[in-house]
């Protein structure tokens, strides 16, 4: 088998499927800042669906809700609720990525279309992965439009500040109980990726709670996708907690890098964002395990801002509560100072203050 790295700009946008994409766009652009880009929906022909497009940096992310009692985007939300269904990556050519997938042994979800309107084409092609998630490719070289044909220019009066958000950093996925392997070789099969880390319970684990973890990478690490599945411990682990709610496997978190965290989470908190808390007792070591940055360590705790160290450098990073009513998907906020990894050291602290929010929840 060919296993060159199919060619992948990055991330070209993420798409959730939520209840009401109206609410949810104005909460994007107020707790987290991103901008109106672009809508679709009865006004521009829909007649099943509307969705909002809106962007921060190069995230851009999509709210797309049913407007009927049936339909793919209804059936999706009833079983999974709110959460990520699409996860776009830009490429030069659709068809090429498409084909060459679907040789490799990828399942279609569609076949490459060529979309049209005044200010351009774009072509769209898409093939399934874990769960019920799928990957869109889009070559949008000939397009100059606001999103893709179809959509028309969004511009509300309302338009909160940005909070500093840049790019997509990684996307997680939870697999099922023995799936994460067979989940691995899939991005390294069909998308020539390679195993950039993984950690396994012994890493990942407290007293009570343990899950497993492999990350996987393009060429040029634009597109990172770690795959979680959960592993046997005292009590329930959060990934299973995930696929009880979720109905099955899907994207447990994106991580949206920032240049300043700093200013980064001490915005997001003014504007409402809820964030995991870990003790104060984890800054009493940190230094220890990370030794010098260049952040003053008050302020970061403060703000309760986690740090990691590797062999290359430390980075920054926070984790929200799930920003939805079930207790599935959820954002990291990232700042890389030189490290590649994924803050490994956190894992103990962090799923310590998610088992107690699962006790809360009375699901550990
Ligand atoms: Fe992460």
């Amino acid at each position: 088998m060919d296993n060159k790295c199919i060619p992948l700009n990055g991330t070209d946008y993420v798409e959730f499927y939520v209840g009401n994409a109206k609410q949810a766009a104005h909460f994007y652009q107020t707790a987290f800042g991103f901008q109106p880009i672009a809508y679709a929906g009865l006004e521009t022909g829909l007649t099943d669906r509307s969705s909002y497009v809106l962007r921060q940096g190069k995230l851009t992310i999509v709210l797309t809700a049913s407007l009927r009692n049936e339909g793919e985007v209804a059936e999706h939300h009833k079983l999974h609720g709110d959460g990520v269904k699409v996860i776009a990556l830009n490429v030069d050519s659709a068809r090429v990525a498409f084909s060459e997938t679907m040789f490799r042994g990828a399942k279609a979800h569609f076949p490459p279309k060529v979309e049209k309107d005044d200010d351009g084409e774009v072509t769209l092609a898409a093939i399934k992965t874990y769960g019920e998630t799928v990957h869109v490719f889009v070559d949008r070289t000939n397009y100059s439009g606001p999103f893709l044909p179809g959509y028309i220019k969004w511009e509300p009066k309302y338009q909160p500040k940005d909070t500093g958000l840049l790019y997509v950093d990684h996307i997680v996925g939870n697999v099922n109980w023995n799936e994460m392997d067979k989940t691995a070789r899939y991005y390294e099969d069909i998308f020539g990726f390679t195993q950039l880390i993984s950690f396994d319970d012994k890493d990942i684990s407290t007293e009570y709670t343990a899950l497993k973890s492999k990350v996987m990478s393009n060429d040029n690490f634009k597109v990172k996708f770690p795959i979680n599945e959960p592993a046997v411990g005292k009590k329930k682990s959060q990934i299973e907690e995930f696929l009880d709610f979720y109905y099955g496997p899907g994207p447990q978190h994106v991580a949206m890098a920032t240049n300043d965290i700093i200013a980064t989470i001490a915005d997001l908190k003014n504007r409402g964002v809820e964030f995991l808390h870990v003790p104060d007792s984890y800054y009493d070591t940190v230094m220890d395990r990370v030794g010098e940055i260049e952040e003053d360590l008050d302020e970061l705790k403060k703000l309760n801002i986690l740090i990691d160290r590797d062999d290359e450098g430390y980075l920054l990073q926070l984790f929200t509560k799930p920003v939805q009513d079930r207790p599935t998907f959820f954002f990291e906020i990232i700042q890389r100072k030189g490290a590649k990894s994924f803050g490994k050291g956190n894992f103990k602290a962090l799923f310590e203050s998610i088992e107690l929010e699962q006790g809360n929840r009375g699901t550990l």
